[in-house]
């Protein structure tokens, strides 16, 4: 099927995209019932994930929901790796009826801010083949890099085994696969605050300048005259 954008309504604002709690529990079955069949459509064979992981993740307030009303839309949910050094934000579903609006970019954007709040020092990183997640993590600051970047966390690999692809990567002995590995560091950030920018050296300049001047004005002339008479 050839991807089609919706130009009428690009961002549907009816729909609610939260923070999932155990409100949402009811809605696990149909989440998982989508992301199997949705991955089986995509033939990348990635395995369903069990009713209890997906509704801890939701207890536990690691993931995102949204809803149109009482009906189920999307979907997305945050994982951690090597003791919380590394988070991916995992599962990202939209449910058919609901694609081609910006609701994957509006569930990806509130994921990355809950984990960036609850994870502010960890990498956040994924690993996709599809062009929208990869235009969605670019937005958000994520690069693509090779896998020597990733969690080298045994359980996150684990994942890969039920992909189609799984011979691809371990014939490249870990190294790459079909697909691409994206990276957000928030040292990136951290460096940037610290960059200056022509303007704020200018600035700063200016003001030390103002600073000595205002030293200058300061000293007594008069007493220094006195004193050296
Ligand atoms: C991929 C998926 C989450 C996109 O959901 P969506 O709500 O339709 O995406 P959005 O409307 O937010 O689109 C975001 C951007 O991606 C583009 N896009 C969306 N689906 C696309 C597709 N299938 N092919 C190419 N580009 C696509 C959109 O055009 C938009 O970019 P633009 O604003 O620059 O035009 C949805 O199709 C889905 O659930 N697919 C099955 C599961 C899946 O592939 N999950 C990702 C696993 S890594």
């Amino acid at each position: 099927m050839i991807f089609s954008k919706k130009e009428d309504i690009h961002v549907k604002p009816d729909i609610q995209v939260v923070v999932a709690g155990v409100q949402h529990l009811r809605y696990v079955d149909e989440i998982n019932d989508t992301i199997e069949k949705a991955s089986k459509e995509r033939g990348t064979g990635i395995a369903r994930r069990t009713h209890e992981y997906i509704a801890t993740k939701i207890s536990e307030g690691k993931a995102i929901i949204a809803i149109d009303g009482e009906k189920f839309a999307g979907f997305c949910y945050i994982e951690t790796w090597n003791d919380g050094r590394y988070v991916a934000n995992s599962g990202l579903i939209v449910h058919w009826d609901y694609r081609g609006h910006g609701l994957a970019r509006r569930i990806k954007l509130m994921a990355f801010d809950l984990s960036r709040s609850k994870y502010p020092n960890a990498k956040l990183f994924g690993l996709t083949t599809g062009l929208a997640v990869m235009k969605i993590n670019s937005e958000l600051g994520y690069r693509p890099v090779t896998f020597s970047e990733l969690t080298d966390d045994e359980q996150f690999w684990k994942g890969c085994q039920s992909c189609v692809n799984y011979d691809i990567l371990l014939r490249m002995n870990k190294t790459k696969c079909l697909c691409t590995g994206m990276i957000y560091d928030p040292a990136w950030e951290v460096k940037k605050k610290k960059r200056k920018t022509p303007f704020k050296i200018y600035k700063e300049w200016l003001e030390k300048r103002k600073n000595e001047k205002l030293n200058f004005g300061a000293i007594d002339w008069k007493k220094i005259i006195v004193l050296g008479k």
